[in-house]
């Protein structure tokens, strides 16, 4: 069986732990600052794969030595913003935990693929590359199958048709500048933009920017963490299947889009070599425009990052 380490037994990263024992994709080990939780959601999970039938085997555990030899790696730890903080405190207190938290899984898993899920997710990715000198095959930050879910959510809603009908492509960066594509999102083959009504389209285009707050302000103490955490299941499936699944995800761009030297979100081939390949889309006018504006957004948070922390 493959191994997959998850540091951060919070929501998003527990709950990853929890659909990729479900699925038997890998053993699991759950790490965490917290002392006992990890143990015990682990512990827990465990107990759950006889009822179920699965030979998962998961450990929940305080020590990175208990990592060793995964063959994936997903980072979600981290803290929220708590009142008073401001976003560069946040950021500098997220880049140190995320920053120790690659650094001491590669000691134990020279040959890991990274998946980056603690926000701000394009910047994280950006750090855990530059902080283990890894090539960006191997660090790859989830957020774009997550935002194009939540909009083919949003689409099965208004239309009635099954999601699996419903594609839906969200690139650029993981906030509210990213890019719906309405022009290459379809039901089954016929384009979004024939299929509903500009209004309703417009609102559900808004709706996908502003899925994350949407969430946030329902659970009022804390953030979404079911479609993160199978968003990552799916990239660590991908990726151990060897499926070569295009996926929107976000990746280090070396001139791709004409962007350099910054991690965004753009439809990736993942398989056994991680990140295989970039998909380069055309973009007409509207689109290149909505892309160079998020693109500028993640660009300032990664400016931040710098000023912040030595890379
Ligand atoms: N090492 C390991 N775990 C840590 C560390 C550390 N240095 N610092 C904090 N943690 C753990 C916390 O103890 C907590 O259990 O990270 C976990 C974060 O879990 P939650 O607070 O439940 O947050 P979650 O909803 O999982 O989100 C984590 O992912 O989706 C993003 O925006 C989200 O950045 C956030 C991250």
């Amino acid at each position: 069986m493959k191994k997959i380490s998850i540091i951060g037994a919070g929501n998003t990263g527990a709950t990853t732990a929890h659909w990729l024992a479900e699925r038997e994709i890998a053993d699991v080990v759950l790490l965490d600052v917290v002392e006992g939780m990890p143990q015990g959601k682990g512990l827990d999970l465990l107990e759950a794969m006889p009822i179920i039938g699965r030979d998962t085997k998961v450990k929940g555990t305080n020590d990175f030595a208990d990592t060793k030899d995964s063959d994936i790696v997903i980072i979600t730890a981290g803290i929220a913003r708590k009142p008073g903080m401001s976003r560069d405190d946040l950021l500098k207190t997220n880049a140190e935990i995320v920053g120790n938290a690659a650094t001491e899984s590669l000691k134990y898993s020279p040959n890991a693929i990274f998946i980056v899920l603690t926000n701000p997710l394009d910047t994280m990715a950006y750090l855990v590359m530059k902080k283990t000198g890894l090539p960006r095959e191997r660090v790859i930050g989830q957020a774009g199958i997550l935002d194009s879910a939540r909009m083919r959510a949003f689409v099965a809603m208004e239309t009635g048709v099954s999601v699996e009908n419903i594609q839906c492509y969200v690139l650029g960066g993981h906030g509210d500048e990213m890019v719906p594509l309405t022009r290459h999102s379809n039901i089954a083959g016929i384009p979004l933009r024939d299929y509903l009504p500009a209004d309703k389209l417009e609102a559900i285009v808004n709706r996908t920017r502003k899925g994350g707050g949407e969430i946030v302000n329902l659970l009022k103490t804390g953030s979404a963490f079911y479609a993160p955490a199978m968003a990552c299941a799916q990239m660590a499936d991908a990726i151990l299947k060897d499926k070569k699944l295009i996926v929107p995800c976000a990746a280090y761009m070396k001139g791709e889009y004409g962007l350099n030297d910054m991690y965004f979100g753009v439809p990736v081939m993942l398989g056994a070599g991680g990140l295989e390949k970039i998909i380069e889309y055309k973009f007409d006018e509207a689109e290149k425009a909505m892309f160079e504006k998020s693109a500028a957004s993640v660009k300032e948070t990664h400016e931040a990052l710098k000023s912040l922390v030595a890379l």
